[in-house]
């Protein structure tokens, strides 16, 4: 069994309240909040103002995927405004080991995402320390682009080492996902699954959420 977690950047920002409730109808496990800066990614998003938003529209944990420089720096708000699991990305942090640590205290989930071209063995030494690992099956940035098949190779090995090491992760995948390849991505040991268009660019957002969840559980 897997977990959806509906990315909001594809969600309609003028009728937000309505859109989650949506998904929760559809039985939603998480919700993906995309946090972008113009610098780490080229495209602007929304800040912890909107997670606090989020926060008061839904008991659901949020997932909070920081695709920005610097990531320290804006933890500490994020924190406040309500997410349950903070993401950074290996790319862009030079202390792995601190700043996991530093969520960590925080009494959140600590996850650490890694781009298509970013190899696992890039976080061998800090997979003990991670709540989550983001596997990113598009590049980062924007949602509605093509999955890329090779991560699921990430995917498997990620899933390999943890069952040989008795390490904690959950294994995430975000990008590209939709009722075609969902299956194969449940397969290959994903235990979370993001989904922005695919949920979101449908008329009922309910059914395309209920239409994901039945294929992964
Ligand atoms: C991309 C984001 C994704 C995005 C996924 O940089 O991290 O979470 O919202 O959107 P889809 O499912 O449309 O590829
Ligand atoms: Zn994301």
């Amino acid at each position: 069994m897997s977990l959806l977690a509906p990315s909001i950047l594809a969600a309609d920002f003028s009728n937000l309240t309505q859109q989650i409730r949506a998904v929760e109808i559809g039985s939603a496990d998480l919700i993906h909040c995309d946090i972008m800066d113009g610098k780490f990614v080229p495209n602007i998003t929304f800040g912890p103002k909107i997670i606090s938003t989020v926060r008061k529209l839904t008991k659901l944990p949020l997932d909070v995927h920081l695709m920005v420089e610097n990531p320290e720096n804006v933890i500490p708000a994020f924190v406040e405004a309500g997410a349950d699991y903070i993401t950074v990305h290996q790319e862009e942090v030079k202390h792995l080991d601190r700043i996991l640590n530093l969520i960590k205290e925080f009494g959140i989930k600590a996850g650490v995402s890694i781009n298509p071209a970013t190899p696992v063995s890039s976080l061998e030494p800090i997979l003990h320390l991670a709540d989550l690992i983001l596997v990113m099956s598009v590049n980062p940035g924007f949602g509605g682009q093509k999955f890329i098949e090779y991560t699921l190779e990430k995917v498997k090995e990620l899933k390999n080492i943890k069952e040989e090491n008795s390490c904690n992760y959950q294994i995430e995948i975000d990008g590209g996902v939709d009722s075609n390849n969902i299956l194969k991505v449940k397969e290959a040991g994903c235990d979370i699954i993001v989904a922005g268009t695919a949920v979101f660019n449908n008329e009922d957002i309910t059914e395309a959420t209920t239409k994901l969840i039945n294929l992964i559980k």
